[in-house]
C-alpha cells in the first residue's frame, strides 16, 4: 500500500535541523520497559496538503510502543493529530515515512488487501464520527465485523447481543442505528470495535458524545477488554481526564510529537 515517500517535497521543505528522525532512546520514544511491546512505531511523519499549495506536518517523528495489556490515553488540544496519528496505526491511511509493527505484522510495509486482512483480525476501531452503518440495526452493525471475517450468523449474533449489554444497549438491539441517539451510536461504535475480541484497540474519543457515568462504563470497558479478557493493546485519543485516568500512560500530542503528560 505505502510507496518509500520519504523524500516528498513536504519533508524536504522541511528546514533540516528539524527534519532530523527522533532518537530513539527509551524516553524519546516512549517505550515499556521490560516487556515485549505488540505495538511498534518508530519516527512516523505524516503531512497534508494546506490550502496554500503547501504541506502541513501532522506527524513528525511518532515514537511510541504499546504492550499487550496496555492502555495508553492520547491527549493534545483539537487539531494536533490525535485522530491522524490512529488512522496511520491502523492503517486506515499511509504515513509518509516511518514504521508502525504490530505483533509480527508490518503495518507501514504491507500491500492493501494485508492491511485490509490485518485489521479485520486484530484490530478494533472506534471512529470520532462512529461511522455505523444508519440503515441497519445495532445488533446488524456490531455483527458485521464478524460476519466480515466468515464468522457464523447464530455465533456473530450471540456475541453482538453480548456487547450490546455490555454497553448497556441490550434492549436496543433491532433498533436502527438512525434512530438512536449520538450518545447510544457512539455506544454501538464502541461494541462493534470490541467484538472480535481485537489485540489491537484504537478508540477515537470513545466518550466524547457521553455523559459521566455513561462515559465511566465505557471507559471501565475498554479497561477491561485490554487487562482482563483477551490482553489487548489499547490506545485511546481523548480529552477526557477521567478516561485518561484510567489508563496506564498519559500521553501528549504538541507539535507533531508525543511526549509524557505532565500531571
Ligand atoms: N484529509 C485531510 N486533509 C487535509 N488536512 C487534514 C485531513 N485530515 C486532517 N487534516 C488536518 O490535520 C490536522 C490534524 O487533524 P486530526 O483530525 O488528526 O486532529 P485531532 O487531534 O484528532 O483533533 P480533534 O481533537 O478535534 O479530533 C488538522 O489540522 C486537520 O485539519
Ligand atoms: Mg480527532
Amino acid at each position: 500500500m505505502k510507496g518509500n515517500k520519504e523524500e516528498t517535497g513536504a519533508r524536504n521543505q522541511e528546514p533540516e535541523e528539524k527534519r532530523q528522525p527522533s532518537i530513539l532512546t527509551s524516553d524519546s520514544c516512549l517505550l515499556t520497559s521490560g516487556v515485549n511491546p505488540f505495538l511498534v512505531v518508530r519516527d512516523l511523519w505524516k503531512a497534508y496538503p494546506d490550502a496554500t499549495n503547501g504541506r502541513t506536518e501532522v506527524l513528525r517523528g511518532i515514537c511510541l510502543s504499546v504492550a499487550a495489556g496496555e492502555l495508553v490515553a492520547v491527549m493534545g488540544a483539537s487539531g494536533t493529530g490525535k485522530s491522524t496519528l490512529l488512522h496511520v496505526l491502523g492503517g486506515l491511511e499511509a504515513a509518509d515515512s516511518g514504521s508502525v509493527r504490530v505483533g509480527d505484522f508490518e503495518v507501514s510495509r504491507a500491500a492493501h488487501a494485508e492491511v485490509a486482512h490485518f485489521r479485520n483480525e486484530t484490530v478494533g476501531f472506534v471512529f470520532q464520527s462512529h461511522r455505523l452503518l444508519l440503515d441497519l440495526s445495532a445488533i446488524e452493525n456490531v455483527a458485521l465485523p464478524l460476519l466480515i471475517a466468515r464468522r457464523k450468523w447464530p455465533e456473530a449474533l450471540g456475541r453482538a447481543e453480548e456487547l450490546l449489554r455490555c454497553v448497556g444497549l441490550g434492549a436496543c438491539a433491532t433498533r436502527k442505528a438512525s434512530q438512536l441517539s449520538g450518545g447510544e451510536q457512539q455506544r454501538i461504535a464502541v461494541a462493534r470495535a470490541l467484538v472480535t475480541r481485537p489485540r489491537l484497540v484504537l478508540a477515537d474519543e470513545p466518550t466524547g458524545n457521553l455523559d459521566e457515568q455513561t462515559a465511566d462504563e465505557v471507559g471501565a470497558l475498554l479497561a477491561s477488554l485490554a487487562r482482563e479478557q483477551s490482553g489487548a493493546a489499547v490506545v485511546i485519543a481523548t480529552h477526557n481526564e477521567r478516561l485518561a485516568r484510567l489508563c496506564d500512560r498519559v500521553l501528549r500530542l504538541h507539535d507533531g510529537r508525543l511526549q509524557a503528560k505532565e500531571s
